[in-house]
């Protein structure tokens, strides 16, 4: 009795974890993509998921033959076409939703609305049958109106829980990172900076304010710098010239949040994130911002912090585009309901 409990207290306490560890299977959606295929290779060596379904409309089986050669434990299935949707979302813990058109040049993102809406209402009706409680994270943009639009339809189908349905914003703040740490000629991962509101244009709001380590630029750089991150999007989609947009980056981005989201499953503490969720910190019913999260999703929205005078009038800005973009989003689910 005394050596079985030498040896169990020998065993490291990150072993013990490993051991604890739910096996989690994670759904993406959208898969076959610019942003699915380097997101799927990337979230298979987040800690805990033995099973990775991939869905698309077509190239997921292949894609799937391809995972399957890599030298780790992580099931990969391929799941193609409208009629595999709810078997590839089936008892997941989380789906990832990444289908959907990208923009060209010129456009907004508010412009893939018609053509990306109908897609988020698809996977939320599938979800809503196939994995009522898994955490769903949508990168399907425009994220303003689409996980508004998602809510809508998991609440006519009374799945809706509003700690587990994420827009993922995470990008805004890699981005913010990375160009304040070019900016102060740092290491941008030793930046740290929350960003708030939303996912388009002015409705980004990073915090400078809040930048750790305090950041050394004047009332001009932080007009610049904060103008680069909101158009950040528009300019990789100018660059990529009619390819598309943010793919790379987007998949690191959203496999930081969801590696976050299959931590905080597996009970790791003090997790947190920004995304785009339901919130009532403002008046905006959809707001993005810092969140703790746990084992059943949200478990705290921390209170805005004390913005800057700048900050505070950016923020009065952007709330009624939130709050439209919210109103948008119902409405369109609601010709679907
Ligand atoms: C981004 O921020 O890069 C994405 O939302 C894609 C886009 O259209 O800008």
């Amino acid at each position: 009795m005394f050596a079985a409990r030498k040896i169990l207290s020998d065993i490291p306490s990150f072993t013990w974890r490993y051991l604890l560890a739910r096996t989690l299977k994670v759904a993406i959606v959208g898969a076959g993509g610019g942003i699915g295929q380097p997101l799927s290779l990337l979230l298979r060596q987040s800690p805990g998921i033995t099973k990775l379904a991939l869905h698309d409309l077509h190239g997921t089986k292949g894609l799937a033959v391809d995972h399957s050669h890599i030298c780790t434990q992580v099931r990969v299935s391929g799941y193609e076409g409208e009629k595999e949707l709810e078997m590839a979302v089936s008892n997941s813990d989380v789906v990832v939703v990444a289908a959907g058109m990208p923009r060209l040049p010129g456009m907004e993102r508010d412009h893939l609305m018609a053509a990306n809406g109908k897609v988020a209402i698809k996977v939320a009706n599938a979800i809503s049958v196939a994995c009522p409680h898994a955490f769903v994270a949508f990168i399907t943009n425009p994220i303003n109106m689409i996980v508004p639009a998602a809510a809508q339809i998991l609440k006519a189908a009374g799945t809706f829980n509003p700690k587990r349905l994420f827009g993922i914003t995470t990008l805004d703040l890699v981005r913010s990172k990375k160009f304040i740490g070019d900016h102060m000629q740092i290491n941008p991962e030793a930046v740290n900076i929350p960003v708030i509101g939303g996912h388009a244009g002015i409705t980004i709001l990073p915090l400078f304010s809040q930048c750790q380590p305090q950041f050394n630029g004047n009332a001009s750089d932080i007009e610049k710098l904060t103008k680069r991150i909101q158009e950040a999007g528009t300019e990789v989609v100018n660059a990529k010239a009619g390819q598309g947009s943010a793919t790379i980056s987007m998949a690191f981005a959203g496999a930081k949040f969801v590696d976050s989201l299959l931590r905080a499953l597996n009970g790791e503490e003090r997790l947190v994130e920004c995304a785009f969720v339901a919130s009532t910190l403002t008046d905006a019913p959809f707001f993005a911002s810092p969140l703790e999260l746990g084992k059943q999703g949200i478990k705290r929205h921390l209170d805005l912090p004390n913005l800057s005078e700048s900050e505070k009038q950016a923020l009065e800005k952007l709330l009624p585009v939130l709050k439209k973009n919210a109103i948008e989003g119902q409405m369109f689910a609601h010709n679907f309901t």
